[in-house]
């Protein structure tokens, strides 16, 4: 059902606000964010929307169609949840970060959304840039596109305990229909990127993650800062590890330890590699931007270490299939969605071939999804405010 039927349902008035916000793919620049760098994403055509309405007391009502709940608290007690109402972190979290106690009254929101749920897109950053929408018009808050970004990071990481880089929310905040968005997290700043028209994105959910995707993550960014510790202690002036040119990693300007070597490595030849890709996107070279593409698997695969078996079988045979110019995992890894770059004559049937091949290993049928850049998160409606 769609948002606005479903928020007259369930709270049996109209609501104020409707705003929505897309999910993203991450087209290169794997962990390079939280690393002080560059990131090119594109928001896609799948969204997340939530209704909002205002109440006259502190209360918050929060219903989702995915999974089917609701959940009612207040302003005054706001907190992380655990269990099977742990999605309500995302709006809680914004809420709280927004102002909680401190915001004019309480709220009832309704979300529905049509982009899958742990796929690897972002669902939570989408949820995350709607309500601050919502809430940022009903209020009258004022804060501007920039703060809800940096705001909704924040809410991600105190009330989702996900220690993640400005991203996702960069991006679904300020995608561009037809365009990708450079992300320079060192200078918080977000760029879109024409991209050419013949350019298709298609993303192939693997349904699979590994138990320990969020710790994992977290390891990573453990490893980064220490590796940047380390070379610290011989390059004085290294703020970030997108700092560093590949020639301070080579032996023995380093001695660091094997793995948080390769880290390292990974993350310098990635931040190259995006700043590759905007050299050939601007000659509109789409074979050069796939073989980046590929390269940027091959060194999370290898170095940084956050593929899977079913991400590395699913980015080999999209490689191999024809009209496609190159694939990689997108996002954090550790399971979820590879993405492919192909020309426009790749087809639901080729994406078939692909499936297939893929059941015939794993036993499942990975989901297949067309997507193309869009815009941003937005108020669609906001009569009530
Ligand atoms: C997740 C995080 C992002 C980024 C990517 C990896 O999507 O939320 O901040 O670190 O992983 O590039």
């Amino acid at each position: 059902m769609h948002t606005l039927p479903l928020f007259r349902q369930i709270f049996h008035r109209e609501p104020d606000i409707l705003a929505r916000a897309p999910g993203r793919v991450e087209v290169i620049g794997n962990h390079t964010d939280y690393n002080g760098g560059l990131v090119l994403g594109a928001a896609i055509d799948r969204h997340v929307t939530v209704a909002l309405g205002r109440r006259t007391d502190r209360q918050v009502h929060l219903y989702s169609n995915l999974p089917r709940r609701l959940f009612t608290g207040t302003l005054d007690t706001l907190a992380p949840v655990t269990g099977p109402d742990a999605w309500v972190n995302y709006p809680l979290g914004v809420t709280s970060v927004l102002g909680g106690p401190s915001l004019p009254a309480g709220f009832e929101l309704c979300i529905t959304s049509t982009l899958p749920h742990g796929a690897g897109l972002s669902s939570s950053a989408a949820l995350e840039l709607a309500t601050a929408l919502a809430l940022d018009r009903a209020f009258r808050l004022n804060l501007g596109r920039l703060a809800l970004v940096t705001l909704c990071r924040e809410a991600e990481r105190s009330f989702a305990g996900m220690p993640c880089g400005i991203l996702d929310q960069g991006v679904v905040a300020f995608g561009k229909q037809d365009h990708l968005v450079l992300v320079d997290a060192r200078t918080g700043t977000f760029t879109p990127i024409p991209i050419p028209p013949e350019a298709s994105l298609w993303v192939f959910d693997t349904h699979h993650r590994h138990a320990l995707t969020d710790s994992l993550y977290a390891t990573r960014v453990c490893e980064c800062r220490s590796a940047l510790t380390h070379l610290q202690g011989v390059h004085h002036n290294l703020t970030c590890l997108t700092e560093l040119s590949l020639t301070a990693l080579q032996p023995p300007a380093t001695e660091l330890p094997p793995i948080l070597h390769r880290r390292a490595l990974h993350v310098v030849t990635e931040q190259e590699r995006v700043r590759q890709c905007l050299s050939v996107l601007e000659e509109g070279d789409l074979h050069g931007l796939g073989l980046l593409l590929n390269a940027s698997h091959a060194s999370s695969r290898d170095r940084f270490e956050n593929s899977t078996p079913e991400q590395d079988f699913l980015a080999e045979h999209l490689v191999r299939s024809p009209h496609v110019y190159g694939a990689r995992l997108t996002g954090g890894g550790f399971g979820g969605a590879v993405m492919a770059l192909t020309d426009p004559a790749f087809s639901k049937a080729h994406a078939g071939t692909v499936a297939r091949a893929y059941r015939a290993r794993f036993g499942a049928t990975p989901r297949c999804l067309h997507t193309r850049p869009a815009d941003g998160a937005t108020v669609v409606y906001a009569g009530n405010a």
